[in-house]
């Protein structure tokens, strides 16, 4: 697909995708990311979240996603957790449609995002944790020039099981060196 990508941030209008994304998808998938599937309940506030983050200002966000659009079609979204403002934060990348993966679209959406997420939150440093048997992320954060820490047990986040993640950092030197 050699069509335009653009990254923008969500409005009101990207919260029901986004959730039906996470609520809709099978819980194999789910499973696949770490993500406990226990209590599926833990999705209905995340309306609430998302509202939350819009009206918050870049300095006190807690989570900042951005969505991308191929020829004004949102296809996935990426965001950030653990947000550090003038600091570090965690990414997250994810595209809705199976049949659009495996063909350099979620690494350009990363991409795009990266002098977002380092300009408005003022990062030094940008860490992902992804599952260390989901090759996808994994070989994505390399392309895009992320360095390998460690793969390490952990409970990535509140929504995680306990799983084995690989540990990825972009310093913003390495950032700058790279995409400016
Ligand atoms: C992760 C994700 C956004 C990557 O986007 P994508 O468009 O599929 O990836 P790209 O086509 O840009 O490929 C980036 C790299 O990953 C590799 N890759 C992509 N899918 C892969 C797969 N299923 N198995 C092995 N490698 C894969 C590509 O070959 C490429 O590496 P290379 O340049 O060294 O060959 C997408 O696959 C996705 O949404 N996956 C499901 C959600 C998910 O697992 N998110 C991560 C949670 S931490």
């Amino acid at each position: 697909m050699e069509n335009e990508m653009n990254i923008r941030e969500i409005n009101e209008a990207d919260i029901d995708p986004i959730v039906s994304y996470w609520k809709d998808s099978p819980e194999a998938y789910l499973k696949g990311m770490g993500i406990d599937t226990s209590d599926l309940s833990r999705f209905d506030g995340m309306p609430a979240g998302m509202r939350a983050e819009l009206a918050t200002p870049y300095e006190e966000k807690a989570t900042y996603h951005l969505v991308a659009e191929v020829d004004g079609e949102a296809i996935g979204h990426t965001y950030v957790n653990r947000v550090v403002f003038g600091e570090s934060a965690s990414v997250h990348l994810h595209l809705w449609r199976n049949a659009e993966k495996g063909q350099g679209l979620g690494s350009k959406m990363v991409a795009l995002a990266l002098p977002v997420f380092f300009d408005r939150l003022q990062l030094q440093k940008l860490i992902c944790e992804a599952a260390a048997i989901n090759p996808a992320p994994n070989r994505t954060m390399a392309k895009l020039g992320f360095t390998f820490i460690k793969t390490y047990v952990t409970v990535p986040a509140g929504w995680n099981f306990e799983l084995e993640v690989s540990r990825w950092e972009l310093s913003r030197e390495a950032f700058e060196d790279l995409y400016t």
